[in-house]
């Protein structure tokens, strides 16, 4: 719901409000971002800063308003240049040379229909209207316009934010940075959260403690990438899964991204979030207009489980879009790990023939099928069929693959160029390098400049034909370097420092239209794994690859850490065959579906080389996925405190919370340490429950013989699975064995069953 009586502003969802006002300098005051409170224009007197005299060291804000510090006051948008030196929120370099800006309130207006960006995806609803405020503001001097967006998503607790820039004065004007969100806090009593990582090793989470100064957690990648997503909290201390309060943002936006807390010298923390201003600049001429992309903000105070619940569901509803938004997805099997680059048709088929054999609905074709593509050195760019490997073409191998009642599914890149290629030959200015510099290399391929229109046209042009060869369900689209040596051949020097933003718009027109075009094709997002696992590539993709690291333990970590802030809809996992290729590790082939099943479940290991037990096992994991899957790929997500390090829990829940899945995950065994306990979460408290463990056969990997799991079988009310747990049969403690001791050893996992009778 939108309020606005006078000059007060009030965002309220189910629990959360969000509150600020226009000053009677034309500022406009944040008031409050937090619990539900109930204000009118009346309230305001309470709520707004009080300066009566300037403190000692402040400039004032002008002569007619002397108390005025900009540096303390909690502000809804900050320029620069007049007394506010925390983060800005918009940096201006005008034609005289100056950087000084004086953006001033300037009305309002609330409508009922969310417009399209112009440029960039954003949020959307199928439901109910959503409610949008637009702010004005403008510039004191120039002219030039603000608008803050806001719009309101009441049943999941969000609120998101954008900004756009529209040059109504008469110069030419550098824009050095436009954030998205900017939001004041009284105090700095927080916990930043961020998740870092690399390749193989994405979504580690980090804990700062706020204290003075900046922190920043941002991407120059290029991508939204593996080192830093844009995925942030705040919280108050002591916050754990189930209680206390945070906040969380995210950017609906697929580059090179900022997320910074300033704490200036009053202790009131900025918060801001945007497209990295860090090499970056947009002309802006007269009558033009600049999109910043859309934050997305949260708060619960039912801790961070409360609030991934309101990130999953808003991405469940507002961001993935389309024919699969509600659509289960399929059980894949993918040829990268089972062959890497050396797959022919015959080699393909058995694999193929195998994965029909354990129940695989869709077999993907992954790198190697193209152009002289034996390895990576070369014919990215050239997407025609290699047909000594595959005779038939692309339809020869999915006709094929199809009449095994499979579906059939293929991996591009399209966005890259090898040196080695035709392509690079015929069309050496449409990639990005610096001319007569040499080129800093990554996986041996450079960049297209996706900024180029006709870069556009011909991956829309060459996809569209490649998609529409032969009978293709799905598509896995890869992104496999980040950027160096930033230059587009085709923008003039002033302009260079739009590229990277220009490379992101036009990603998102090649995949607006093929997505248009093929509507029921599922496709995959991947960048080495989770280098572009954002809410900008989920606009237009469903899913994304969430890691190149198959290895059961490391997933484990890898898939909670993505959980904070992503649904488990939007996160592929593949069980992959031992040692692990990217560890070195072996765990148990259950313990490696147990976690994939968690997310959306695929393979991606050589069934033809696996023992008839195995194949048993897998046949049955798949029966029970595809069983299960509804609850397990739509249902609510929750991470459980407590579990020790390198351990994880969790639970599954379905919307009608009648089913749920819970996952005891265990890194290391700790030597006779028999005792555990499953705690549930989100189940309804008064609602009886059968709870029953998963029966697998286990320790075939260190003994010569499968034994089956333990029983466990109780009937229990929901309050006692998550107020007391359940205990758990003993664990094995090297003092006896039999066939009610649970076989725990390392990364040893069980999936329990919860099911309202
Ligand atoms: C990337 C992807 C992998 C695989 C290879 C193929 O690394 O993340 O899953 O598709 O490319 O070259």
């Amino acid at each position: 719901m939108i309020y606005v009586k006078d000059n007060l502003f009030a965002l309220h969802t189910e629990t959360v409000s969000y509150v600020f006002r226009a000053t009677d300098s034309l500022h406009l005051e944040h008031l409050h971002f937090g619990r539900k409170i109930t204000v009118d224009d009346r309230s305001i007197p309470a709520l707004m800063e009080k300066q009566e005299f300037l403190t000692g060291g402040l400039n004032s804000y002008d002569e007619e308003h002397r108390s005025l510090s900009l540096e303390n006051y909690m502000l809804e948008m900050s320029s620069y240049g007049k007394g506010d030196i925390r983060e800005p929120f918009v940096e201006i370099i005008y034609e005289d040379g100056s950087s000084t800006s004086d953006f001033l309130y300037d009305g309002y207006k609330v409508m009922h229909e969310k417009p399209e960006y112009e440029t960039l995806p954003g949020s959307y609803s199928d439901y109910g209207r959503s409610e949008q405020l637009v702010i004005y503001l403008r510039e004191r001097y120039s002219g030039i316009v603000i608008e803050l967006h806001y719009y309101v998503y009441e049943r999941c607790d969000v609120i998101c934010r954008s900004a756009k820039l529209r040059n109504e004065s008469i110069q030419t004007v550098n824009l050095k940075r436009l954030m998205s969100a900017q939001v004041d806090f009284d105090d700095s009593d927080f916990i930043f959260t961020h998740f870092n990582g690399a390749w193989i090793r994405e979504m580690n989470r980090v804990d700062n403690a706020v204290t003075a100064g900046r922190i920043v957690n941002s991407s120059y990648t290029g991508t939204s990438s593996s080192r830093a997503n844009p995925f942030v909290m705040l919280s108050r201390r002591g916050t754990s899964q189930n209680f206390g309060e945070c906040y969380g943002f995210n950017l609906i936006y697929s580059g090179n991204h900022y997320e910074a807390v300033d704490v200036g010298s009053f202790s009131k923390l900025r918060f801001v979030n945007g497209i990295n201003p860090q090499g970056f600049s947009y002309v802006v001429g007269p009558e033009e207009y600049f999109e910043a992309p859309e934050s997305v903000m949260s708060f619960s105070k039912e801790g961070f489980n409360g609030l991934s619940r309101n990130m999953h569901e808003f991405v469940r509803e507002h961001i993935i879009r389309g024919t699969w938004k509600y659509k289960e997805r399929p059980v894949l099997l993918n040829s990268w790990e089972a062959a890497y680059f050396d797959i022919n048709e015959e080699k393909l088929f058995s694999l193929a023939e195998a994965g029909a054999e354990v129940g695989i609905e869709l077999f993907v074709m992954d790198d190697g099928w193209f152009g002289e593509r034996n390895d990576d050195t070369s014919s990215l760019g050239d997407w025609e069929v290699n047909e000594k490997k595959l005779p038939g073409g692309i339809k020869g191998i999915a006709d094929k693959i199809k009449q095994l009642g499979l579906k059939f599914g293929i991996w591009v890149e399209p966005e890259m160029v090898n040196v080695k290629s035709r392509l690079y030959e015929s069309h050496p200015e449409w990639v990005i390098e610096i001319p007569d510099r040499n080129h800093s290399e990554g996986r041996n391929q450079r960049i297209l400049d996706m900024g180029n229109k006709d870069v556009q046209n011909y991956v829309i042009e060459t996809m569209d034909r490649l998609f529409s060869s032969a009978d293709i369900s799905y598509v896995k689209w890869d992104m496999n370097r980040t950027f160096t040596d930033y230059y587009s051949k085709n923008l003039p020097p002033e302009r260079q420092g739009e590229m990277a933003h220009r490379y992101v718009v036009g990603l998102y027109r090649c995949i607006k239209t093929l997505t248009g075009r093929f509507p029921d094709i599922l496709f995959e997002g991947c960048a080495s794994g989770g280098n572009r696992f954002d809410l900008g590539i989920l606009c237009y993709f469903p899913q994304i690859w969430a890691s190149d690291n198959t290895d059961a333990m490391c997933r484990a970590e890898i898939q909670e850490g993505y959980s904070y802030g992503y649904p488990m809809l939007a996160l592929g996992a593949h069980v992959s065959s031992c040692p692990n290729h990217q560890t070195l590790r072996s765990t148990p082939l259950e313990t490696r579906f147990n976690i994939a099943a968690f997310a959306l479940c695929g393979y991606e290991c050589n069934l033809c080389e696996m023992s008839e037990n195995e194949l048993d096992a897998i046949r049955e994991q798949i029966e029970l996925y595809k069983e299960w899957r509804s609850v397990l790929q739509f249902g609510d997500f929750y991470r459980h405190d407590g579990t020790g390090a390198g351990n994880v829990s969790w639970t599954c829940v379905g919307k009608d919370k009648k089913y749920a899945a819970g996952l005891l995950f265990q890194g290391l065994a700790q030597p006779n340490m028999p005792d555990k306990r499953f705690v549930a979460c989100g189940l309804r408290p008064d609602a009886k429950y059968h709870f029953y463990n998963r029966k697998f056969k286990v320790m075939e990997e260190f003994v010569s013989m499968r034994v089956d799991t333990e029983n466990e079988d109780y009937h229990v009310y929901g309050d006692v699975l998550m107020n007391c747990g359940v205990r758990l049969s003993q664990g094995f403690a090297a003092s006896g064995y039999n066939e009610r001791v649970r076989v725990f050893p390392d990364f040893a996992s069980r999936i329990y069953f919860m099911e309202e009778e």
